[in-house]
């Protein structure tokens, strides 16, 4: 039911992969930020980042997040909640070779929500990195990789002019899937 509303969203949506995940840390303190989708199937929902960001050292510390879609040409948004996995080096390794050459350089040279002291610092290590891997591909950094949100339950939302929104959850229990309504 996802796949077909994503392809859906695809053709009337900018940036129809752009969902908010949303992570609590070791101290119970929740924080959200958008990602993009970069992968979907029966086992769940893949997004790549920096291992050692904000958002990995909550999921560390604690590996449950939540996703949140809004396509608003199609008045629907989806919710997602469930544990997270990290996807196996090599799936990583396959999706890192496809990005940009500066994307691959960039994500050597950030160090994701890190403070940064200035702008030229990120400057400079974007042309060490340039210059190290100058003439050879860029392999993946061992500090860079993706998650799976793996699904405990997935709500659709869709607006209702009289503001009867429709509510539409599944839950995962035991392996099955429970289908409910929920009131808007
Ligand atoms: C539309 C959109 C898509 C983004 N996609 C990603 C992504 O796929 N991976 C990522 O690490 N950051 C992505 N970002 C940046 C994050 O929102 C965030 O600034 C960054 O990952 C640092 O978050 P953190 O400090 O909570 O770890 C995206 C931002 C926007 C606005």
């Amino acid at each position: 039911m996802f796949a077909e509303l994503f392809e859906k969203a695809a053709r009337q949506c900018a940036e129809p992969n752009a969902m908010v995940l949303s992570t609590v840390d070791a101290d119970g303190r929740p924080s959200g930020r958008y990602v993009l989708l970069k992968g979907i199937d029966a086992r769940g929902f893949v997004f790549y980042t920096n291992l050692e960001s904000r958002k990995a050292r909550a999921l560390a510390a604690n590996p449950y997040a939540a996703l949140t879609f809004y396509w608003p040409p199609l008045d629907k948004q989806v919710r997602v909640e469930g544990e997270v996995e990290r996807v196996p080096d090599a799936d990583a390794d396959a999706y890192f070779a496809t990005r940009p050459r500066e994307s691959q350089i960039g994500a050597w040279a950030s160090q994701q929500s890190a403070e940064l002291a200035s702008p030229v610092v990120l400057d400079q290590r974007i042309q060490e990195v340039r210059a190290r891997f100058d003439g050879v591909p860029v392999p993946r950094p061992s500090f860079w990789s993706g998650f799976r949100v793996v699904p405990r339950s997935i709500e659709f939302w869709t607006r209702d002019p009289a503001r009867l929104h429709e509510r539409v959850i599944f839950e995962r229990r035991h392996g099955e899937w429970k289908r409910s309504l929920l009131f808007p």
